[in-house]
């Protein structure tokens, strides 16, 4: 027989819980009760005060994850591994390369003073060490540093993408949350609009690959450089460039009166804000270029990168859209952001140029231009589009599982053997009857059962079950592996 024994401490008797709680008994016994000096060793309380002891006293646990938080069960991480997939091979075949950074970076770097909302939401704490950190609430400061740090010794121009998680402490809507993952493509060292041109051209072919058209995405594009040349027009100086930006696009989304004591602030009047608001509303180039004249720096750059995205043959993809501003203080020239055509949707992606970037870190700048692309709305969009594949299967090939204890050694050998050949295979570690085996197998949505029988054994063979034709065949022990490559 082939007998599986589970040997289950219970929480509170585990050996650890139990010498933590017979030294601290011991000591408070040979103290009459008063907490010895052995006690007041805090390093001792920090080692009986175990996550297992917390846990006796303790309610019982809420297994819900933080608010605006997910878990990702296998069925979740196959389809973020998926997404990341996508995101990977858009990348790498536009010859972006990956880097990184720690979730945890130093709050200073997020301290702009632009009003915007992102330094508003930061996940922040002060550390052990006294340093005021926060987790990431976007990759681009991080980047920033990055580039900063080598002093001017990393070789531009560069592409470079990464993955990273991010956190704010965010209002919870359709598709916003309080940690989300974020694909991220920059390109540094290119003053041209020919950046945001292979950025936006990159994000497309994303789109194209999973199924979407420019039916169902649209690219709306602007230039920051509307909004300098009305402030320069209106005398508005410079300085106030980034912190306007961050109003106007405020005003998107809210009435002038919230924001009358910003705009006060700032000193905007009410005619600023109305001229601004009046360029804003163009909607193609020609009309801007009616607003602003055909000499204008805006309508130059503008009408230059439209004409390379008719040359990368996305076209469809891009709409002029003055409105569009962007929330972050950093951008000084192009900003784009693609939306659902059906406007039902949070933002997709959104990005731009920030040439100025490594100057607010009291660096010397670097043109530079990208955009960020979050997990949440895309995967709405493809459900809603019902283009997004199953995830149901768990990718494993073959369930390999011996008839009885005796047999389990060619178990074993059998999966090495599958194993060695690259199948994914799931080795049955107990006693287990074969109807549970073939419903864990269907579970799993595995191809094939391999079954280890003593008659077939004694033959040097193993049966195995295509488990979607449901035809079974013997195989030779020593002929698995040509079996696996062959499947
Ligand atoms: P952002 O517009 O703040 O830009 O975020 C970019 C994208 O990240 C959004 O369009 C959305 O897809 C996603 N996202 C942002 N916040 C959330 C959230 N709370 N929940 C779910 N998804 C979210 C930036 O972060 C810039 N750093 C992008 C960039 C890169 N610009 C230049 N390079």
């Amino acid at each position: 027989m082939f007998v599986w024994i589970t040997v289950r401490y219970s929480t509170a008797f585990s050996p650890a819980t139990t010498r933590a709680y017979t030294k601290l008994t011991t000591c408070l016994a040979s103290s009459n009760g008063r907490i010895s000096n052995a006690i007041q060793d805090k390093s001792l309380l920090d080692k009986t005060n175990t996550d297992e002891t917390r846990r006796v006293v303790s309610e019982k646990l809420d297994t819900n994850p933080p608010k605006g938080t997910r878990d990702f069960y296998p069925e979740d991480m196959r389809l973020r591994n998926w997404l990341f997939d996508q995101w990977r091979d858009t990348a790498r075949i536009s010859g972006f390369v990956e880097y990184d950074a720690p979730v945890l970076e130093s709050e200073a770097l997020y301290t702009r003073k632009a009003g915007e909302e992102v330094t508003q939401q930061l996940y922040n704490f002060v550390d052990k060490g006294e340093r005021a950190v926060t987790l990431r609430p976007e990759m681009t400061p991080s980047l920033a540093r990055m580039v900063m740090a080598k002093k001017g010794a990393l070789p531009l121009p560069f592409k470079w993408f990464s993955i990273p998680q991010c956190w704010r402490y965010e209002r919870m809507t359709r598709g916003r949350r309080r940690e989300h993952f974020q694909w991220n493509m920059d390109i540094w060292g290119v003053a041209g609009e020919e950046a945001e041109a292979e950025l936006i051209a990159a994000m497309v072919s994303f789109f194209e690959g999973v199924g979407l058209t420019s039916e169902d995405v649209g690219i709306k594009v602007n230039s920051r450089l509307v909004i300098g040349e009305v402030l320069n027009e209106l005398g508005i100086p410079p300085e106030k460039f980034a912190a306007t930006c961050v109003l106007v696009d405020k005003l998107e989304k809210v009435p002038v009166d919230a924001i009358q004591g910003e705009l006060e602030e700032l000193g905007l009047d009410r005619s600023v804000v109305e001229k601004l608001l009046n360029v804003l509303t163009n909607k193609s180039i020609e009309s801007l270029r009616d607003t602003l004249g055909a000499d204008s720096k805006a309508v130059l750059q503008l009408e230059k990168f439209m004409s390379l995205c008719d040359a990368y043959g996305i076209q469809d993809w891009i709409i002029l859209d003055a409105s569009v501003v962007r929330g972050l203080a950093y951008y000084t020239g192009i900003v784009f952001e693609a939306f659902d055509r059906k406007g039902q949707l949070r933002a997709i992606a959104g990005g731009g140029r920030y040439d100025k970037l490594l100057e607010t870190f009291g660096g010397d700048s670097i043109p530079a231009a990208g955009f960020g692309f979050g997990d949440a709305v895309i995967v709405e969009l493809l459900k809603e589009r019902n283009i997004l594949p199953s995830f149901e299967e768990s990718g494993i090939d073959t369930v390999v599982f011996a008839m009885n204890e005796k047999l389990f050694p060619a178990a074993i050998h059998a999966a090495a053997a599958l194993r060695k050949a690259g199948q994914s295979v799931d080795l049955i570690l107990e006693a287990k009857k074969s109807k549970w085996v073939f419903k864990h197998a269907d579970r799993l949505g595995a191809k094939y059962c391999l079954i280890v029988g003593e008659s077939e054994y004694e033959n040097g063979e193993v049966a195995v079950k295509d488990l979607k034709l449901g035809e079974q065949v013997n195989v030779k022990i020593e002929e698995l592996g040509s079996w696996a490559t062959s499947q």
